[in-house]
């Protein structure tokens, strides 16, 4: 029988560069490249993970990769920013210096079919509207698609300089905040402000056109830093440009289920990446479910390049994806300590692919105590406005939380809670939880110690956040678990 190629999805070069390894139906790897170099958001490839992905993978038949450099180089020399196309010309230079991608042919694919089939090809749907929203991919910022079988026919797009992503990481810049990195924290922070500067915003920078249609007065592309210095209140300007990002999107998907007909929806791209946002849409009463592929912006790329390739449906099984940490875990012993009182680590099994710690590289805490947020945030030295997030048994999650219509197992909604006196930890300021759901199946450990946790203090809930420290990327390892822990006095299961 004739042996399926090994194909290496590959998104580098730019910001948060990934592999993930496919095989007909089955995706066999997948992690980002700064888990094992250590340099957040480490845009280039390091020589571990391209050793990791072979171990679990095997060499490749095939790369390739998530846009087509050309078509970005040709764009940025129209938008005058011709110094980038010098930082990395030749992206199959970069990838030909990495021992094992020496010789396997190198396959380009669209930056937007890359998100839409990465999006499409791990869903259950047969048929569905997708939808890609970033800050900007070759040309494109925006596209709609209409996914049937193999073939994603291009129905609407947004090209740049016109751009939603970019207005986005244009406000968290002028808000104090790093763009293309930190855009969830300028989310987090607009919780707390009021929208007041909206119709300000839309008015400096939007041109009046019809949806679905989106039109900036002028490029975003190097920032706003210098929009009305007057306005100090940052807050209110998060609140503000969060309000019109979600009117724009929510009045957008309502066309989009009119045009192409179809109430199944596929969400995908770096703006998917605003759960609020995403538990609105979640609501749209137009769609009978979402996809939202649990790392949907360019590192997820790299799991969608390689889809974009074969055309073909995935088994979407986990998001336990990455270096594997093989060790017994204690989970009675892990749930003793979480209900008396400490914070404890976890490191353990397939590392996750995605922004999100979802199990397997976490600190978790009891949700119940008003200073556990505290006292975590004194273990990871972050902003102590930010919320954190929730990671719930399934069978009892309806009970805490407004639950919504999409998969809710991966951190990407945030939903009303239902009982913020009960666990005031993990539930943000405007009554929101950015939940995971978790069964048996599908991550046996952290489900062991949310029970052996709940048989002792009644609370099927726990405080669920990354393993790592601010500015520094996930654990990847033991050894790295077990040095944070050590510098921390955490216990690490
Ligand atoms: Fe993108």
């Amino acid at each position: 029988m004739k042996r399926e190629p090994i194909l290496f999805g590959i998104s580098a070069f730019q910001h948060d560069a990934a592999v993930a390894v496919v095989r007909g139906g089955e995706i066999l790897f997948a992690a980002h490249s700064e888990r094992y170099s250590r340099r957040k958001n480490d845009p280039d490839l390091c020589q571990p993970i391209v050793d990791d992905a072979i171990a679990h993978g095997g060499p490749p038949d095939r790369i390739v990769f998530y846009e087509r450099p050309m078509r970005t180089h040709l764009r940025r020399l129209r938008a005058g920013q011709s110094g980038e196309i010098f930082d990395n010309p030749w992206p199959a230079r970069n990838l030909r210096a990495l021992r094992g991608l020496e010789r396997a042919p190198i396959s380009y694919v669209g930056h937007h079919l890359a998100h839409a089939c990465g999006g499409f090809f791990t869903s259950s749907f047969e048929e569905a509207a997708v939808v890609v929203a970033d800050g900007v991919g070759e040309f494109d910022s925006l596209t709609v698609w209409h996914a049937r079988g193999r073939s994603l026919r291009r129905v609407f797009r947004v090209r740049y300089p016109h751009s939603l992503g970019l207005l986005y990481s244009a406000f968290t810049r002028r808000t104090g905040f790093k763009p293309n990195e930190e855009e969830f924290i300028m989310m987090g922070l607009a919780a707390y402000g009021t929208p007041r500067y909206h119709e300000l915003i839309r008015e400096d920078f939007l041109v009046p056109v019809e949806i679905p249609q989106f039109q900036l007065r002028c490029s975003v592309h190097g920032g706003v830093d210098g929009w009305r210095p007057e306005l100090k209140q940052r807050q209110d300007i998060a609140s503000s440009v969060q309000k019109l990002t979600e009117d724009y999107m929510l009045r957008l998907l309502e066309w989009v289920a009119m045009r192409i007909g179809c109430r199944h929806l596929v969400y995908s791209g770096g703006v998917a990446l605003n759960c609020i946002l995403n538990g609105r849409i979640a609501r749209l009463p137009v769609f009978d479910d979402i996809w939202i592929m649990p790392n949907p912006g360019d590192a997820g790329s790299s799991l969608g390049a390689a889809l974009a390739y074969s055309r073909r449906k995935v088994r979407w099984a986990t998001p336990y994806l990455g270096h594997e940490i093989a060790r017994p875990f204690d989970a009675a012993a892990a749930a003793r300590a979480l209900a008396a009182g400490r914070v404890i680590g976890v490191a353990n099994g397939r590392a996750e692919f995605g922004p999100r710690a979802l199990g397997n590289r976490s600190l978790l805490a009891d949700p119940r105590s008003r200073f556990m947020k505290g006292r975590v945030n004194d273990v990871k030295g972050r902003e102590p406005f930010r919320p954190f997030a929730p990671a719930v048994q399934a069978e009892h999650a309806a009970e805490y939380f407004d639950l919504p219509r999409g998969d809710a197992r991966y951190m990407q909604y945030a939903v009303p809670c239902r009982c913020a006196d009960k666990i005031p930890a993990v539930c943000h300021v405007d009554g929101t939880s950015r939940i995971q759901v978790v069964s048996a199946s599908d991550n046996p450990n952290l489900y062991n110690v949310l029970e052996g946790f709940r048989r002792e203090t009644g609370c099927p809930v726990l405080l669920n956040t990354s393993l790592n420290v601010k500015g520094q990327p996930l654990v990847n390892d033991w050894e790295q678990a077990r040095q944070l822990g050590d510098a921390h006095g955490i216990p690490v299961f």
